[in-house]
């Protein structure tokens, strides 16, 4: 009795690692890692927030509060799809997360490789929208 339990237990968990190693990974390895080319952000800044949204969220909503894939974009990000910080913040200057210092920190090529090379926008809209060519060039390299 003992034996055949002892043997079920094998049985069992050597079934169970197949499963899980037969798995389908939704995503690469890589996709929480900001520096990988296999990264969301990379994958985003390519072709954009509108793919997540079919299993993120509910298009006709137009929401990315997780959807089918039950992983909403806000369990990370306080602003959401846009990766960024809650509106109040990225757009308030006494705010350790406003974006104006993150474009200081992390440079104008960073931030352009979503929202255009020159700022005028890519996937992402242009910050030409609230701000001048004028001050736009100032940022640039
Ligand atoms: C075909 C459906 C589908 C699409 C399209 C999709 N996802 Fe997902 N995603 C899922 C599912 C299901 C999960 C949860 C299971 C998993 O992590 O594999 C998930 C998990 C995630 C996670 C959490 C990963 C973790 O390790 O915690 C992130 C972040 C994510 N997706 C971002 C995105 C982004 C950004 C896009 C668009 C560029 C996207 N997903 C497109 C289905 C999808
Ligand atoms: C499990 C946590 C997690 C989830 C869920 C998640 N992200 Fe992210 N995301 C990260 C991390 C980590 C980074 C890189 C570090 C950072 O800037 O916060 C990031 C960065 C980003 C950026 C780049 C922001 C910037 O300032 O460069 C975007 C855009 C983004 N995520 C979009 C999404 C979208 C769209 C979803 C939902 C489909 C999503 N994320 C869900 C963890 C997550
Ligand atoms: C929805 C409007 C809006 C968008 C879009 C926007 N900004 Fe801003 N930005 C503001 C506001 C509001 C301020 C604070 C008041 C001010 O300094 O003009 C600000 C200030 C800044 C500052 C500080 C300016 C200074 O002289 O101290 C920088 C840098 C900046 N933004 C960069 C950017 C970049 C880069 C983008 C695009 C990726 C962008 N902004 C998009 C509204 C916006
Ligand atoms: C990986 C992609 C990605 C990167 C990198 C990124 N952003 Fe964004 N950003 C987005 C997305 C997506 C949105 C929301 C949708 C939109 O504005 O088109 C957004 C929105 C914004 C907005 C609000 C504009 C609006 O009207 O919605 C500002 C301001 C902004 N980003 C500034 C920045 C700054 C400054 C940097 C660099 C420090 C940066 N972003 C880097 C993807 C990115």
């Amino acid at each position: 009795m003992k034996k055949t339990f002892t043997l079920l237990l094998i049985f069992i968990s050597i079934f169970s690692s197949c499963t899980e190693i037969s798995e389908p990974q939704m995503h690469p390895t890589d996709w929480l890692i900001s520096e990988s080319s296999e990264s969301h952000m990379a994958k985003i800044a390519e072709s954009g927030i509108e793919s997540c949204q079919s299993c993120h969220g509910e298009p006709v909503l137009n929401d990315f509060y997780g959807g089918s894939s039950g992983v909403s974009c806000y369990e990370c990000h306080d602003g959401g799809p846009s990766g960024h910080p809650a509106w109040s913040d990225w757009m308030q200057p006494i705010s350790d997360n406003f974006h104006g210092g993150a474009l200081n920190d992390r440079g104008a090529l960073d931030c352009g490789s979503c929202h255009g090379s020159d700022l005028t926008g890519k996937i992402a809209t242009g910050c030409n929208i609230c701000h001048t060519t004028d001050e736009l060039s100032t940022w640039l390299p």
